[in-house]
C-alpha cells in the first residue's frame, strides 16, 4: 500500500503580505517532500472573536479554518512576535479554537521567526499547552533577526535553511510516532 504524505497546515502569523514568515514557509514547501503542506495566509480575513458566535451560528470562515486544522495531521505555526506576544489575528484564532477539542492531540511545530520573538514563542507554547496540543523542543524553532537571514536576492541562510528542514524530520517523526501510539 503507498503510503499517503502526512497533511501540514501551515499558519501565517505575520499581518504583513509576502512576509518574511510566509517565504520561509514557501521554501520548506518546496524542499519538504514527505508532507503536503497547505499555506494558511488569511488570518486578517477572520471576524474578531466573539464568545456568542463560538458554539452557535459560527462564522463561515471560522468553520473552514477549524475544519482545515481538524482534518491536518499536524500544524505548522510560522510568525514574528508584535510587542513581546503572538500578532493579534493569530491569538484571535486560537481564541476561536478553545471552545473545540481541534488542538487536543494534534502535532505541532513551531517557527518563531522574528527580531527577538522570545516572549511570543514562549506564549505561543504556552497556548498550544493548554488547547492540549502535542508539543516537542524539538518541533520548535526561535529564529532571531529573521530580516538578516535573507540576502538579496532573497535567498534563506543556508544553515539555517538546513536546521529547519531537519526540524521539519523530527515533526515527522513525532507524526508517526503518535500515529502508532493512538
Ligand atoms: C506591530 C509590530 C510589533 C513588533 N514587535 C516586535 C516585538 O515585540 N519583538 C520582535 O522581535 N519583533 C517585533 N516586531 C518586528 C518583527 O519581528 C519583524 O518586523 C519581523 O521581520 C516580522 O516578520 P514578518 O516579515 O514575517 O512579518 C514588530 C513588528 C511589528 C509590525
Amino acid at each position: 500500500m503507498q503510503k499517503r504524505n502526512k497533511k501540514i497546515l501551515a499558519i501565517i502569523g505575520s499581518a504583513t503580505p509576502n512576509s518574511s514568515n510566509q517565504k520561509f514557509v514557501e521554501k520548506i514547501i518546496e524542499k519538504v517532500d514527505h508532507f503536503d503542506i497547505t499555506m494558511y495566509n488569511s488570518l486578517s480575513e477572520l471576524p474578531h472573536f466573539n464568545t456568542e458566535l463560538t458554539e452557535h451560528n459560527v462564522p463561515e470562515k471560522i468553520k473552514n479554518i477549524r475544519e482545515l486544522i481538524e482534518h491536518s495531521d499536524g500544524i505548522l505555526f510560522s510568525t514574528p512576535e508584535y510587542i513581546f506576544s503572538i500578532p493579534s489575528g493569530l491569538k484571535n484564532l486560537l481564541e476561536w479554537c478553545v471552545s473545540t477539542m481541534i488542538f487536543t492531540n494534534k502535532p505541532i511545530s513551531v517557527l518563531t521567526a522574528s527580531s527577538s520573538g522570545i516572549k511570543g514563542h514562549e506564549e505561543l507554547h504556552l497556548i498550544l499547552e493548554t488547547l492540549g496540543a502535542i508539543i516537542r523542543p524539538e518541533n520548535s524553532i526561535l529564529i532571531k533577526g529573521i530580516k538578516g537571514k535573507f540576502d538579496q536576492y532573497g535567498n534563506i541562510d543556508k544553515e539555517l535553511l538546513q536546521h529547519v528542514l531537519s526540524i521539519m524530520n523530527n515533526f515527522n517523526k513525532t507524526i508517526e510516532d503518535f500515529r502508532h501510539s493512538s
